[in-house]
């Protein structure tokens, strides 16, 4: 089949490479004409592992394309994908000028019937605006159908090609058996409905796992105050197949480009249907104190000044295996550390130049963990990455004077760290030391 794609962020770029992956013939379009020539040559604008062996692998074989031009995109196209960004407001209402353009820019430009396929996130009801913007701009006929998407960044190629379900919302027969036969190599439950319920459905589910992390965190603080183990307590709990254990990973909150800005969005859905999401609202409440918490935790140990202290960040990104820093715990965190007088150094394998955008800009940067802890009176692990989980607790004894650990992720091994002589507090799990 023939496919465009509008948008290469990462949903966009993901999507049209595993598309052509399957044997699709797939042109991405973006209308950054520097950021098609770099993917024309095999390169990802976006840290994803795999995406760009499976890109140069498809633009050797003839079946995946990048234009700026709208017009050729759609040329040959059976379906045209929206990927494009809907980012949130000041008022946490979804921001659709992207994907307005989007519509009139196919509106202008097809010339063949076609089923427009939304992948962004966009609110309850928005669909219907995309086909009234297509009904009014052409005369071609075209159906829109709404096929969420649930990657996760980091994993997005392995979540594309082992997802637990795809969500179609469509409003005729023809529109849903295209999306099956587009689908099919993927081996992949396919799940119909209509077009508002699948936008639902995915609202629904990205505030329901951002209320199983809140939910978990509210756990954990009490636990750090009863003295029980999170861990233990999110092992038993997830072990009733009715809970699950996945998602109960207790830490400083969720960042990201999608769960803070979709649970704003609900809450502000809800609100316009005059509904108050309450539960949602707290979900929030609860994770911006989350985010906040290693520099409470850091005051109260020294005495409730952290004035002249030099204090090391491992991690700077969201969450590992991706440079984005978009709502991540680190900015928070160091804001907060650097209003309060202390001298803040970070530290991130891959996010380093996307924090420097948007980190204060008197935060200073490490090539490695060792040098960040050099001298360092505390640290602060925001980011579970492999290679910060694989130090040698040893290094904080030997780099620092007297040592001490906020582990915001749980990676070490509370028995390991008893083995050393650090002070080490992590989530919701008694402190060593
Ligand atoms: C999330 C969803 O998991 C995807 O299904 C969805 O498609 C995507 O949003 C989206 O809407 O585009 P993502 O934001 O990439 O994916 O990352 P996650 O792996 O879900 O993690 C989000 C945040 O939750 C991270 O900050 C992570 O550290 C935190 N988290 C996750 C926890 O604190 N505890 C956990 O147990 C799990």
């Amino acid at each position: 089949m023939n496919i465009a794609v509008v948008g290469t962020g990462y949903v966009g770029l993901v999507t049209g490479v595993s598309l052509s992956e399957i044997g699709h013939t797939v042109t991405c379009i973006d209308l950054d004409r520097q950021k098609v020539d770099k993917m024309k040559q095999g390169f990802s604008p976006i840290y994803e592992p795999g995406l760009e062996e499976l890109m140069t692998k498809n633009i050797a074989a003839g079946r995946l394309f990048f234009t700026s031009q709208h017009s050729e995109g759609f040329k040959e196209a059976d379906a045209i994908y929206i990927a494009v960004g809907t980012p949130e407001r000041f008022d946490g209402t979804a921001d659709l000028t992207y994907i307005k353009a989007a519509a009139n820019d196919i509106a202008e430009h097809i010339t063949k019937q076609v089923v427009v396929v939304t992948k962004s996130t966009v609110p309850v009801g928005t669909n219907d605006v995309i086909q009234n913007i297509l009904s009014a701009g052409t005369d071609v006929e075209c159906e829109v159908v709404s096929n969420p998407e649930f990657l996760r960044e980091g994993s997005a190629v392995h979540d594309t090609f082992h997802g637990d379900r795809i969500v179609v919302g469509s409003s005729s027969e023809k529109a849903a058996k295209l999306m099956d036969d587009i689908y099919a190599p993927f081996n992949i439950p396919i799940f119909h409905t209509n077009v508002k319920s699948a936008e639902m459905i995915k609202y629904a589910s990205n505030a329901f796992l951002a209320t199983k992390i809140s939910f978990i965190n509210e756990i954990a603080n009490l636990c750090d105050s009863l003295g029980a183990n999170v861990e233990d307590v999110a092992a038993g709990m997830g072990q009733d197949d009715r809970i699950g254990s996945k998602f109960l990973n207790a830490g400083i909150g969720y960042g990201g480009s999608c769960f803070p800005k979709d649970t704003s969005a609900l809450v502000q859905i809800a609100s316009n249907v005059d509904h108050e999401f309450n539960l949602l609202r707290a979900v929030i409440d609860v994770n911006a104190h989350q985010q906040a918490l290693p520099v409470h935790k850091i005051k109260e140990h020294f005495g409730g000044s952290v004035r002249g202290k030099k204090i090391a960040l491992l991690g700077l990104a969201f969450k590992p295996n991706t440079d984005d820093m978009r709502e991540a715990a680190s900015i928070v965190v160091s804001q907060e550390l650097i209003l309060s007088g202390a001298e803040v150094v970070g530290y991130d394998p891959i996010a380093t130049e996307n924090a420097k955008k948007v980190l204060p800009e008197i935060m200073e940067y490490a090539d490695s963990p060792e040098e960040a802890t050099e001298g360092a009176d505390a640290v602060i692990i925001l980011t579970e990455w492999d290679e910060i989980k694989q130090l040698d607790l040893g290094l904080f004894t030997e780099k620092m004077l007297e040592p001490v650990v906020f582990d915001g992720r749980n990676c070490f091994d509370l028995k390991d760290a008893s083995k050393h002589n650090i002070v080490y507090y992590s989530v919701g799990r008694p402190s060593v030391g």
